[in-house]
């Protein structure tokens, strides 16, 4: 069944690793399935009174919208002070409201975390994941995808094409497949 996927980065850094090993997911999906960069460039910080008060940004409505016809979201995202980049957090902030009208609820999601270092994303991995338990966003549990040392992994043109890895990545997509088509 054609399914809309989402996939958010938390880098807006134009050679991003993070977006580099994104792209590679992107390929990983189904035929069937459309997969989509929400681009999180230009998305205002999250301030109640946009919802309380008004008026509400135009680049929070276009986010709510698009966010809207995505059926399964795939957050790939570095890790920034052993947690998850402002951008992304206010990501999630502005899609969780007006109260009532979350755009993430029941949503399924996989969480890719991404660093040069050897820790591997593992607290921004973990601080996204308590989020989507509120969000109630069923999240692949296993394998578990904390890619380290993530330079190594990379080709100049910031392709990946060492088998093991893409078999690693092929399997944490199958397993994010299995979910979206389990709540379906
Ligand atoms: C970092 N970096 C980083 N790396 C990490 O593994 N754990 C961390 O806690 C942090 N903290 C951190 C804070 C800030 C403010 C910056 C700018 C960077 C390094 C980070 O992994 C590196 O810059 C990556 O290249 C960022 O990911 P992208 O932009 O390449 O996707």
């Amino acid at each position: 069944m054609t399914k809309n996927i989402g996939i958010l980065v938390g880098s807006l850094r134009k050679e991003s690793f993070s977006k580099k090993i994104a792209e590679t997911f992107s390929k990983l999906f189904p035929e069937e399935y459309n997969v989509t960069f929400i681009h999180l460039d230009g998305l205002d910080m999250y301030n109640q009174d946009f919802d309380d008060v008004g008026p509400v940004p135009e680049s929070l409505t276009a986010f709510r919208e698009k966010m809207k016809s995505i059926d399964a979201v795939l957050f790939v995202t570095p890790e920034y002070n052993r947690s998850v980049p402002a951008v992304l957090k206010n990501a999630l902030d502005v899609g969780s409201r007006p109260y009532g009208a979350s755009v993430w609820d029941k949503k399924p999601a996989a969480i890719v975390s991404v660093s040069p270092g050897a820790i591997s994303g593992f607290g921004a991995n973990h601080h996204l994941r308590q989020s989507l338990v509120f969000l109630n966003m069923p999240t692949v549990q296993q394998p578990e995808a904390y890619l380290g040392n993530v330079t190594s992994m990379l080709n100049e043109d910031g392709t990946v094409t060492n088998e093991n890895t893409l078999q690693f990545f092929q399997a944490i997509t199958d397993s994010f497949v299995d979910l979206i088509q389990k709540n379906s």
